[in-house]
């Protein structure tokens, strides 16, 4: 290998406990590999207790969520190494899926005396989830069990299993003592009837990180960065494949072609770039690329879709609620994502699929995915870059899952728009008026319904043509079929909310009275109903006065503990931020109130009758 050869790197991950022998193994390979920074070896004592090594690894902290996996740098004559090691404590699957998702390779480690365990079977699952198709089984301990060939034969086999089971192509296996050093770096004479490698001789020979380099192109445009009139530049790294000057590419989801007039890797003009290079490509057309496009191959171009199967692990402390919106981040690309269906969650120690309506912390599920425009894809198992996403809480900014993309569903490709040809605009004219949707939102009995009627009133009497959407009203009919649980209230108002985008397109000003308690799901109604029509009003009366009044005796029945998630007793209720109005519902006379919401509509629109 010349100086002018990148050197390899394997990002390697460790998977097993303590008392799997773990950190032991760590030490001794860092140990006997003659790898170890001269603090760490006098730290370790002589003879070396290895069982402190791991306590001095760095800790990774992530927006807001922890992630706890620990990284260490190293470097054998043969290659560079990146081990990340998790820690087992309650977030485990979050640390492993994060460790996973970023490894090459992954070491699983087994105690010889008890063989392959339902830890193991998690371990490799949450492994294979994350796209690590390579396993070097280490049966460590093989010293307690007299160096049993049969013993080792047997774990290996029922191994062998299990990783086919769960998707993971290669499999080596190794017998080891790491207390005694046998097969981890140096060859034991204790087991002669091992034909296969020591767990270093594997670390240094396992193929790394070109599996994509002879794939088609892909690309995904991280920065469009400008300079002076001319000169557009795409920047990102290559996920898959080669890059030269020439070469033709298509940009997707817009399908556009043209061809690379100049590259660039590090700063300097290059006659080709590869996968894993960071690049700046111009192009020899004057076309529209984005952040998030993907430049790729013409012969061989990704699919586009915006409807998914996916696997999903939940993140966040609040569960995951189907139907709400959450921004998702897939390679460099962005959209809007709403979960239309948890088809199953999965048992992380027997992969069994589970009925499941949300999902907690830790929790693996198989789901329906659905985007608000169609983005540049490939399954995880073909490409991390172009099928892994996490998905953003759009209130808080939070990270709150991460998913692997399986395959697209097709049936958005069947459904298209229908042209019509009277529009909303033109339904409005002939009523004469701008159609609006006034959403009352506040506590149960803050007075809601009161106000909205009174409302309603003065504008049908002003010759308004209006429709009232009431929370018990339409739970009579429509959405009859949902309770009061978060999920429950998300999907009854995305339905109140398509209701009422449908009443605007007629032409009609549209009052909504739901007590529509979370702010995730308003923003959404507002996006759907557009800013020109939506009017958040926030109808604010305090708990006590609320319960004080309980009209339908309602608070009465939830304090006594018969009535379950009632909102301000043991549901949430998010106050409006920044609503268009917001009535103080506590002494005022209710006409009053209706009063300044015609006020506010008068002034928005002046002209109308
Ligand atoms: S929302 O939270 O999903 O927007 P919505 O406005 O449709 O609620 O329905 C609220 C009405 O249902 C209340 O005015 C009340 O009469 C009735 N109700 C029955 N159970 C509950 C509950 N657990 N929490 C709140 N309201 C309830």
């Amino acid at each position: 290998m010349d100086a002018t050869t990148p050197r390899e790197l394997l990002r390697l991950l460790t998977c097993g406990s303590v008392d799997d022998g773990k950190s032991t193994l760590l030490g001794r390979l860092l140990y006997d590999a003659d790898l170890l920074h001269d603090d760490d070896r006098a730290r370790l004592g002589d003879p070396p207790d290895f069982s402190s090594l791991l306590d001095g690894l760095a800790i990774e902290r992530e927006q807001g969520i922890t992630i706890d996996v620990a990284y260490r740098y190293v470097a054998t004559a043969r290659r560079d190494f990146i081990l990340a090691d998790c820690p087992g404590h309650a977030e485990y699957t979050r640390n492993m899926a994060t460790g996973a998702s970023t490894a090459d390779v992954a070491l699983v480690l087994v105690d010889a005396r008890k063989g392959v365990l339902t830890q193991t079977r998690r371990h490799s699952w949450i492994c294979a989830l994350f796209g690590i198709r390579r396993v070097l089984l280490v049966v460590n301990k093989m010293d307690l069990v007299e160096y049993d060939c049969a013993r080792f034969a047997t774990i290996e086999a029922e191994y062998r299993a299990l990783a086919a089971a769960v998707g993971i192509a290669e499999v080596a296996a190794v017998p080891v003592s790491a207390a005694v050093g046998d097969n981890v770096v140096h060859r034991s004479a204790r087991t002669p009837w091992h034909t296969g490698p020591t767990v270093l001789d594997w670390l240094e020979a396992v193929p790394v990180g070109t599996e994509h380099l002879d794939r088609p192109l892909r690309l995904p445009v991280q920065r469009v960065h400008r300079d002076g009139q001319d000169f557009r530049g795409y920047d990102g790294t290559l996920a898959a494949g080669r890059l030269r000057p020439g070469d033709a590419v298509t940009v997707l989801p817009s399908g556009q072609r043209s061809r690379v007039e100049s590259l660039y890797v590090a700063g300097e003009s290059a006659e080709e770039a590869r996968q894993g290079q960071a690049v700046t490509v111009t192009l020899a057309d004057h076309i529209d690329v984005a952040r998030g496009d993907v430049l790729a191959a013409v012969e061989a171009p990704p699919d586009c879709a915006d409807q998914f199967s996916a696997h999903l692990l939940w993140l966040a402390e609040a569960p995951l609620l189907p139907g709400r919106l959450y921004a998702l981040q897939l390679g460099t690309a962005g959209a809007v994502a709403r979960i239309t269906a948890i088809r199953h969650k999965v048992d992380v120690d027997t992969q069994e699929p589970l009925p499941a309506t949300r999902l907690a912390m830790n929790e693996v599920a198989r789901i329906h995915l659905s985007l608000d425009r169609p983005i540049a894809w490939e399954s995880y198992a073909d490409n991390r870059t172009l099928g892994g996403f996490i998905l953003v809480d759009r209130q808080s900014g939070q990270t709150v899952a991460c998913g692997t993309l399986d395959y697209a569903l097709r049936r958005a490709a069947n459904l298209h728009w229908q042209d019509l040809s009277i529009d909303r605009a033109a339904r409005a004219a002939s009523l004469q008026q701008r159609p609006r949707c006034l959403w009352f939102t506040g506590l149960s009995g803050s007075g809601k319904s009161t106000i909205a009627n009174l409302v309603e009133q003065q504008l049908h009497a002003s010759g308004r043509h209006t429709i009232l959407l009431d929370g018990d009203n339409v739970r009579h009919g429509l959405n009859r079929d949902l309770g009061f649980t978060a999920e429950d209230r998300v999907e009854n108002i995305r339905r109140v909310a398509e209701v009422a985008k449908l009443m605007n397109d007629a032409g009609l000003i549209v009052l909504v009275s739901f007590i529509s308690p979370f702010r995730s799901e308003r923003s959404m109604a507002r996006e759907l109903l557009g800013e020109e029509s939506f009017v958040e009003i926030f109808v604010d009366a305090p708990l006590e006065v609320c319960e004080a009044r309980d009209p339908k005796g309602l608070y009465a029945k939830a304090r006594a503990g018969r009535l379950a998630n009632f909102t301000g007793i043991d549901s949430p209720y998010e106050a409006p931020l920044s609503p268009e109005l917001h009535l103080r519902n506590h002494g005022q006379p209710p006409e009053k109130l209706a009063q300044e919401v015609v006020k506010y509509l008068e002034q928005e629109d002046p002209d109308a009758p």
